[in-house]
């Protein structure tokens, strides 16, 4: 059985209610998070639950937990869901509250809804090239909003993008702005190879600050053996890579071998992913 926790109380996932004047049901006003959990342990649980503390702030929602304080909740929840698998997802939902009535404006006086629930994720991928999932995506103009920095549950932007993606076939969709530079996937951040080197899209409002990517270059700094660099990257740079990856909390660092229906490199997944992704498996648990 699934358990859910919902302002201050641990109950079963199916029992738990919210009000439907919630601001998070009726504006998306509000902040998420997914952190993954292998054999009970978090990866990036200090970043994740500061980037939720930043996005609250950005949006102005008060809640005064600690990361100490989510480190203990989580953990608890964890545990109470220790019979769903070894490794969990935990989704963090924070909203702005219930008002008495529809109105745009920050109310006063509200407090926060805070909702919190474990799921049962996959096994990581093999650390090997020839087992690995490669996926096949497609690519489309990014038509979301101008903060996509803040990690808002206001997902309908994201959502239409995976769907577009889904409804040809595609595991995750790519995302370009005007100019025709690489900006983030739907769901997820994007990374290509060129002649051994990593590279990654900035990190400004176009795009999530992944803290998957975020491990993944402080990973490949720390240990020195494969340059990365955050800069601009053109479609045309996407379409003639070596290798793409897509990252995230849920996929880790995900090989792409399809673009568009045409072959990434030399259409297999590469060496280059192999080697990263071994020294991000190594080194996932210290962040
Ligand atoms: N998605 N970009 C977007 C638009 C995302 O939705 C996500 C994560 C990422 C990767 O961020 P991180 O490495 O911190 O998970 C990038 C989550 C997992 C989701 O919505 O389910």
């Amino acid at each position: 059985m699934s358990i859910a926790y919902l302002n201050g109380s641990f109950l079963p996932l199916e029992e738990a209610r919210i009000s439907p004047l919630d601001r998070g049901f009726l504006f998306g006003d509000g902040i998420y998070e997914v952190i993954p959990y292998y054999g009970g342990k978090p990866v990036g649980l200090a970043p994740h639950m500061q980037r939720m503390a930043d996005g609250l702030a950005a949006i102005e929602i008060k809640c005064d937990k600690s990361i100490e304080d989510w480190r203990v909740l989580l953990d608890d929840l964890i545990a109470k869901n220790a019979d769903q698998g070894a490794n969990l997802g935990v989704y963090i939902h924070v909203s702005r509250g219930a008002d008495t009535k529809r109105y745009h404006a920050y109310p006063e006086n509200v407090e926060p809804t805070i909702f919190a629930f474990a799921f049962p994720i996959k096994d990581p991928e093999p650390v090997d090239r020839t087992k690995a999932h490669g996926y096949a995506v497609s690519s489309t103009q990014d038509l979301r909003w101008k903060r996509c920095n803040i990690k808002s549950t206001a997902l309908l932007g994201n959502v239409m993008h995976y769907q577009q993606g889904h409804a040809s076939g595609h595991g995750e969709i790519l995302l370009y702005n005007e100019n025709n530079e690489l900006t983030e996937a739907s769901s997820s951040n994007a990374f290509i190879v060129k002649d051994g080197k990593v590279i990654t899209p900035i990190q400004d409002h176009q795009n999530l600050p992944g803290i998957t990517r975020r491990i993944i270059i402080d990973s490949l700094k720390a240990d020195g053996s494969i340059p990365v660099e955050e800069r601009t990257v053109t479609m045309d740079e996407v379409r003639n890579a070596d290798e793409i990856w897509i990252t995230s909390s849920s996929k880790e660092i995900a090989p792409v071998i399809e673009l568009d229906g045409n072959p990434v490199g030399n259409g297999e997944v590469g060496q280059v992913w192999e080697n990263a992704f071994r020294i991000y498996t190594e080194r996932k648990f210290d962040f």
